[in-house]
Formats: structure tokens, C-alpha cells, sequence
């Protein structure tokens, strides 16, 4: 099978094509024929020797990717047989080695992908969703009524978190740039913020919670807006090292977070796809081939919603 292997070399960190053999299954895997691959910022910073590239740097081959769409053609779990459509987030965090034609995931991190979104929706739907809804539901505990504050609302996971906090009954204010603002709105959002200007520092100190995709100054300057004992959840590693004695300073939980492959919160996320609650906004379709091409517009810092691969 194809499939793209990370070279370091010297400093330069390489997507290399390869022939490699079919992976072997374990027991409780399946082996899925790939359709569709979700592209995220974890992928690049794990090229770049940060992000979880400590925890792999040790395996040979190195295959970067978590999220998938696609066929089921061998199994070894009860739970799907071969020909079952599927997708998910693929042993994160962990090896994903979803940059390849065939992939051997853990039956425990897929669901069946419903009828009406193709792969490339379902593939789009899973790392990113899964943020969104681990870190709203289960880490901030979201309840209708309350007031959210969600950072570059545009991009992957933020374009998720508005839905899913509207769909919690949240009031949601979304950050991004002039140009996204009615792709925010239109996402339900209740007002948009020009994280340019100076609208953000001149709003009312009534949040419930903070989601922040974005870290540094943007915590610095989320932590005034907060309620007492409100919470800001900031999810990019290495940028927001400090955001647990910031917050505390001021009287808040300052909470970071990692996602992780979970089996009830991906039938969760499969059931919103099914039902239209969430629905996933892509903006680029790029060929397996041109991997290079997905890394850039993620390196951009300005995509709207998800990237995705073909296979
Ligand atoms: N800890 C975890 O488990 C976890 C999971 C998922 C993601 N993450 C991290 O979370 C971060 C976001 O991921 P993502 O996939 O959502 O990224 P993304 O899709 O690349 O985000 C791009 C969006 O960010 C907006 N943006 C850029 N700068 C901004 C700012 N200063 N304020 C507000 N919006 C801004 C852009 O809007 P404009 O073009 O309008 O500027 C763009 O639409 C990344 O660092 C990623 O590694 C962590």
C-alpha cells in the first residue's frame, strides 16, 4: 500500500512516499481502506518535531495522521464487518498512521459513518469535533443559558464548538477576522468579535466560559471578560503554558486540554452528523498526492473549517 512516512534528515523533516506492506491486525482492530483524511495543526507541529512527536520519535515508520473516513475490508472486533463504512479519530494520542491507503485502527475509535455525510464530511468531523465537544461537555460542562466566548470560531475546531454550544443553548460570541464574520454568524453564532480591533477588550465581563483555539496574548486578554469562578479552557499546547496561574490570579479556572480517541463520544459526534446538528464546513478537497499543499493552507493559520485529503 501507499502510504507517506516522516523523514528527518539533518533539519529537514520530509513527507516521503512509500510502498509499504498491509498493516497487521490486532485483536479488536480493523483494517480500513482509507476514502478521506482530516488534516490538523497536530500534524504539522508533529512534522516539526513538537506537537506529540516526542512520544513517536521512536517508531519506524513514522506515519503522521488521526483522522479517517472509509471501508472496512478486514476485521477483527465484533463490532464492524468488513464492507461497514466508518470514520473516526484514530489512536490519538498515540500513532494514527492514518497518511496511508489501508490503516489498522482500533474498532473502540470508529462508528459507522451515517448515510448522508460522504466521507469527506465524516472525515472532517472527528479530531476537530471531538475537541470541541470533549472540551465543551465534558471539561467545561456547558449548560444552556450560559454565556461562551469561542476563539478563531472560524477555523476547525471553533467552526464545531459554536454548533455544538448553540445546540447546548448557550448564548455564543465567536472570534475571527472581519472577512469570516458571516461564515461565524452563519454558523448560529449570536454575535461575532474582530479579533483585530479593539471590540474584545470593550466587551462586558459576563462569560461563563472562554474556549480558546488560539493561546498567548489572546488568553491575556480573555481572562478580564470572565465571570468569578467562570473558566477558560485553552487547548493549544505550548502556547498556553502559563493559562493556570493567570486565571487563578484573577479568580478563575484556567483549564488546558488534549483530546483523546473515545468509543461513546465518537457515536455521540456520529449521531450530530446523522441529525444535521453538526455540520462540517470544508473548505479545501487536496489529492493524497499533493500532501505538501494540505500542510500549507494549515501553516496559513487562516483556514475555515477543514482541510481534507482524497484517497
Ligand atoms: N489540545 C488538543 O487536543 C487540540 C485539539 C485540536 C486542536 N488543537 C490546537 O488548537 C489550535 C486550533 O486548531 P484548529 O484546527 O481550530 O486551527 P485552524 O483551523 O488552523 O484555525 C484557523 C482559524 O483561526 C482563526 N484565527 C487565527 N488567528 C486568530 C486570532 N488571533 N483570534 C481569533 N481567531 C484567529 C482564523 O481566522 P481568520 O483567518 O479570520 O484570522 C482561522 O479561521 C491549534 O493550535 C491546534 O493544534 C489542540
Amino acid at each position: 500500500m501507499r502510504a507517506i512516512v516522516l523523514k528527518i534528515d539533518g533539519n529537514v523533516n520530509q513527507l516521503n512516499y512509500t510502498e509499504l506492506p498491509l498493516p497487521q491486525l490486532k485483536e479488536c482492530e480493523v483494517l480500513v481502506q482509507t476514502k478521506a483524511i482530516g488534516i490538523n495543526p497536530i500534524d504539522l507541529k508533529t512534522k516539526n518535531e513538537k506537537g506529540i512527536y516526542l512520544m513517536l520519535q521512536e517508531e519506524n515508520p513514522l506515519i503522521l495522521g488521526w483522522e479517517l473516513s472509509g471501508v472496512v475490508t478486514q476485521s477483527r472486533s465484533e463490532k464492524f464487518a468488513e464492507g461497514d463504512e466508518v470514520f473516526g479519530l484514530v489512536n490519538f494520542p498515540g500513532h494514527g498512521k492514518t497518511y496511508a491507503e489501508y490503516v489498522a485502527c482500533p474498532a473502540a475509535h470508529l462508528a459507522i459513518k451515517p448515510s448522508n455525510p460522504s466521507h469527506f464530511e465524516a472525515a472532517a468531523t472527528s479530531l476537530a469535533a471531538l475537541t470541541a465537544y470533549q472540551s465543551l461537555v465534558h471539561l467545561g460542562g456547558l449548560k444552556s443559558g450560559q454565556k461562551i466566548l469561542i476563539h478563531a470560531a472560524s477555523g476547525g475546531v471553533g467552526h464545531f464548538a459554536v454548533q455544538i454550544a448553540k445546540h447546548l443553548g448557550a448564548f455564543v460570541v465567536g472570534t475571527s477576522s472581519e472577512k469570516n464574520r458571516e461564515f461565524v454568524l452563519g454558523l448560529g453564532a449570536d454575535k461575532h468579535l474582530d479579533y483585530k480591533t479593539n471590540a474584545l477588550d470593550k466587551e462586558h465581563k459576563d462569560y461563563d466560559m472562554v474556549l480558546d483555539m488560539v493561546g498567548g496574548n489572546t488568553i491575556d486578554r480573555s481572562i478580564p471578560l470572565i465571570k468569578k469562578e467562570g473558566v477558560l479552557i485553552s487547548i493549544p499546547s505550548g502556547k498556553n503554558d502559563a493559562v493556570t496561574d493567570k486565571a487563578s490570579k484573577n479568580g478563575i479556572k484556567g483549564l488546558k486540554f488534549t483530546v483523546k480517541s473515545d468509543e461513546d463520544d465518537i457515536k455521540v459526534i456520529a449521531d450530530y452528523l446523522q441529525q444535521g446538528i453538526l455540520k462540517p464546513h470544508i473548505s479545501k478537497i487536496i489529492e493524497f498526492d499533493a500532501m505538501e499543499e494540505a500542510h500549507a493552507q494549515i501553516a496559513s493559520g487562516h483556514t475555515v473549517g477543514k482541510v481534507i485529503v482524497r484517497l
